[in-house]
């Protein structure tokens, strides 16, 4: 759709925006009124590092050499002690023999999709079914034609990756929003054999999995398939989502798409905000980073494990994922019920949360919807519940 704008002298194509702006609505909604919210994607701010960021910041108070490179502009590839920090966690955490020159911060891993979107061009975007929302708008608004690929629990079967010789697979294989679903080792080798076989690019999109609170530790799709890998991550969920910094790492002799997608951000932003990459690095160099991690992986594990005894307590009849870390549940409700109706009931009762067929890029399935556990607390949580629980006896009932 185009609309016009001031007597006919700009043009603005809204086509694409559509889906993402009902999210907005219903996060718009949910803040500050008395409705509960399992709607957004937001970290539990009661657990926001706040001593350790004032230390830093105190401490850059009696550094002002490094004060003003920070108030300075900075390289579109990113403040290199951020990027060694990064490329030497891969190495510690995953065995990765990634280099510093390999990775390149971005505003949020939400830039580095919208840049690989932007590079793709018309190939085919792969994606599983349902995926990451705002991902999907970006392929939308890029023109990439989208292909879905079915999601079991334990992540993509041979038989539904689709016969497409070139193009991008998105992926969320750790704790995925919005279902929680986690890769098995087998299913990541499955996939990585596809795509090298193929002209495609696999994009391992990991913002949660250092948050995992059960389980053992996978292994990266990069691992698999290291030439035909590149890694997004991102800063916002292990420790706090306004310092907007994320980053992507391309392979090994991937010059070439590292030179595109830099000269596609310069084009956006010029860099990534020089003062919250360097007062990440100190945060990082000063040794906050691991424990706190920890820390915020176990509440969250607790809140997982209280939010799903609760819907089988209060809403047996409705089917959940059992995630091992991240910040999601998808529930599935029984044969004939809508998300969307209960919705608009559990809105009345006072608790929000995100129909599934946003997450959907063609054929949704209407039955899904998605529950955040991360930022509303236990009391919060279990008056949550309990409005939910009345919203589906009324939509069982028909009111
Ligand atoms: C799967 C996934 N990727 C990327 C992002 C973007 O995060 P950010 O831009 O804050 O790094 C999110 C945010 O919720 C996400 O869920």
């Amino acid at each position: 759709m185009w609309y016009c704008l001031r007597m006919q002298r700009w043009w603005i194509d809204t086509s694409s925006e559509v889906e993402d702006s009902i999210v907005r609505r219903i996060l718009s909604l949910a803040a500050g009124s008395d409705i509960i919210s399992f709607a957004g994607g937001l970290p539990s701010a009661a657990h926001f590092p706040v001593r350790e960021v004032g230390e830093v910041l105190e401490s850059l108070a009696r550094e002002p050499a490094l004060v003003r490179k920070a108030l300075q502009y900075g390289e579109t590839e990113g403040y290199r002690p951020l990027r060694e920090i990064i490329a030497e966690s891969y190495q510690r955490k995953d065995g990765l023999p990634i280099q510093p020159e390999q990775v390149g911060i971005t505003t949020g891993s939400q830039q580095a999709i919208y840049l690989l979107a932007r590079a793709l061009g018309q190939r085919p975007v792969v994606v599983e079914r349902p995926t990451y929302l705002a991902a999907l708008a970006a392929f939308r608004l890029a023109g990439n034609g989208i292909r879905e690929i079915p999601l079991p629990e334990d992540g993509p079967e041979a038989g539904g990756l689709p016969d497409v010789e070139e193009g991008m697979c998105y992926a969320v294989p750790n704790f995925q929003n919005p279902t929680g679903i986690t890769w098995s080792n087998e299913k990541r080798e499955v996939v990585a054999r596809w795509a090298k076989q193929r002209s495609i690019l696999l994009v391992e999109d990991d913002p949660y999995g250092e948050l995992r609170f059960r389980g053992a530790r996978q292994k990266p799709l990069a691992a698999f398939a290291p030439a035909h890998t590149i890694l997004l991550g991102s800063f916002s969920k292990i420790l706090a989502p306004g310092m907007r910094v994320g980053w992507f790492v391309v392979p090994q002799e991937g010059e070439q798409l590292f030179a595109k997608l830099r000269s596609l951000k310069e084009t956006a932003d010029l860099h990534t905000s020089t003062f919250a990459q360097v007062v990440i690095a100190e945060y990082y160099r000063r040794g906050f980073a691991q424990a706190h991690i920890e820390a915020v992986a176990a509440v969250y594990g607790k809140r997982a494990r209280l939010m799903r005894e609760l819907l089988a307590e209060h809403l047996l009849e409705v089917r959940c994922t059992d995630p091992e870390g991240g910040m999601f549940l998808w529930a599935t409700l029984p044969e004939g019920m809508r998300a969307r109706e209960l919705f608009h009931l559990a809105l009345e009762e006072g608790v929000a949360f995100v129909p599934g067929d946003v997450f959907y890029a063609t054929e949704p399935d209407e039955r899904t919807f998605r529950l955040n556990f991360t930022a509303v607390d236990e009391a919060e949580m279990e008056e949550g519940v309990r409005r939910l629980a009345r919203a589906y006896a009324r939509a069982r009932r028909g009111t």
